[in-house]
């Protein structure tokens, strides 16, 4: 990924962060979970259905409120596009198992396909991830000076030493920390969570909710309620400094990754990369805009529509070596 900025770079480019950030977390995920990386037409035959598969989450389905208006999911194309993209990605992962079938060393392999878990590690993992990454940098183009005290920090922590930044870097790193905070309050990716069922008959603030009701959190709107934050529209990092509420499911009016027994098991490794990658963004370069326009209404800031929601508007921008970095 630096090495592609780098080189938009040098021939004065402007850089499609949303496609670069959406291929880097593919490939960190296909590298964990099948050993190599699938960019290039590979990670696109994967993405693209994946992508699809998201956005028909989201969607309402008519047949499930009303069963026997059920065929309408059939008339407005809305099943045929699932069976589409269910059908492309049972033939990307035929194709990995083949070639992994043939390299019988690999054993580790035999023990993913089976199992639809793994398919939801690739959706639950790499759009989410890529989302915040897009949301971060869209939020500091549009905020100078919490970019700048960013990259201070970052600049002061790493220095000029050439090697890779690491976990224990980014210890060190707080307000790096509740940038990606702020952005996961601002922007959660998966905004109403995954729905649930309840168990039982029960009373919710005098309401009766039969057993089988299915329960809908919408962790997008509590995250930005005046009642829990102040000024909660705007983007302020600083509001975490000092602060014990995290976002790990314990405060529930920040709950980006759900909370409970089906809270989300990827927090940790979505926050190294989240926390890394910003660093290395920071730290190489200066970004701005292509236009060079700043200040709060230079960037679209319209959500996708789907089960996890990102930038509508692809984020373009264009980066400069910071002065200090030239000899990278
Ligand atoms: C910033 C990135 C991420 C966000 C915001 C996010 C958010 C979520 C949310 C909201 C849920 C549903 C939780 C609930 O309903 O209570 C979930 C589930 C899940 N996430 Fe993540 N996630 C992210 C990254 C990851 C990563 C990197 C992985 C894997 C490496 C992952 C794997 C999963 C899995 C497997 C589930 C389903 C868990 C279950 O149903 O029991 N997620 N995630």
């Amino acid at each position: 990924m630096m090495e592609k900025i780098r080189q938009c770079c040098s021939s004065l480019m402007p850089v499609n962060l949303t496609d670069l950030f959406s291929t880097l977390t593919n490939d960190i995920v296909c590298r964990v979970a099948l050993g190599k990386r699938y960019s290039g037409e590979g990670g696109i035959k994967l993405r693209e259905p994946l992508n699809e598969m998201l956005e028909l989450l989201g969607a309402s389905v008519i047949g499930d409120f009303i069963p026997w208006l059920d065929l309408l999911g059939r008339v407005n194309g809305m099943y045929g596009r699932a069976e589409r993209a269910a059908k492309q990605i049972d033939e990307f992962f035929d194709e990995v198992v083949g070639t992994f079938s043939n390299n019988l060393s690999n054993k580790l392999f035999f023990s993913i396909p089976s199992d639809p878990f793994n398919i939801d590690m690739f959706s639950a993992s790499t759009e989410t991830t890529s989302s915040v990454l897009g949301w971060a940098m869209t939020e500091l183009l549009r905020h100078p000076n919490v970019m700048q005290k960013l990259q201070d920090e970052v600049r002061n922590v790493i220095g000029d030493r050439i090697t890779h930044i690491n976990e224990e870097d980014l210890c060190s790193m707080h307000y790096l920390k509740v940038v990606v905070k702020e952005t996961l309050r601002l922007h959660p990716p998966v905004p109403l969570l995954v729905p649930r069922e309840s168990m039982q008959d029960t009373k919710v603030m005098g309401y009766d909710i039969a057993s089988g009701t299915q329960i809908i959190v919408n962790a997008w709107a509590i995250a930005r309620d005046p009642l829990y934050w102040d000024q909660p529209l705007e983007f302020k990092p600083e509001r975490f400094l000092n602060s014990s509420i995290d976002i790990k499911g314990h405060d529930f009016q920040v709950i980006p990754f759900g909370a409970g027994r089906r809270g989300c098991p990827g927090i940790t490794f979505a926050l190294v990369v989240n926390e890394l990658v910003l660093a290395y963004l920071v730290h190489q370069f200066n970004w701005t805009v292509p236009d060079g326009v700043v200040g709060d209404q230079a960037l679209d800031m319209t959500e996708s529509t789907g089960l996890s929601i990102h930038k509508k508007i692809p984020l373009v921008a264009v980066a400069s070596p910071s002065i200090s970095k030239m000899n990278y």
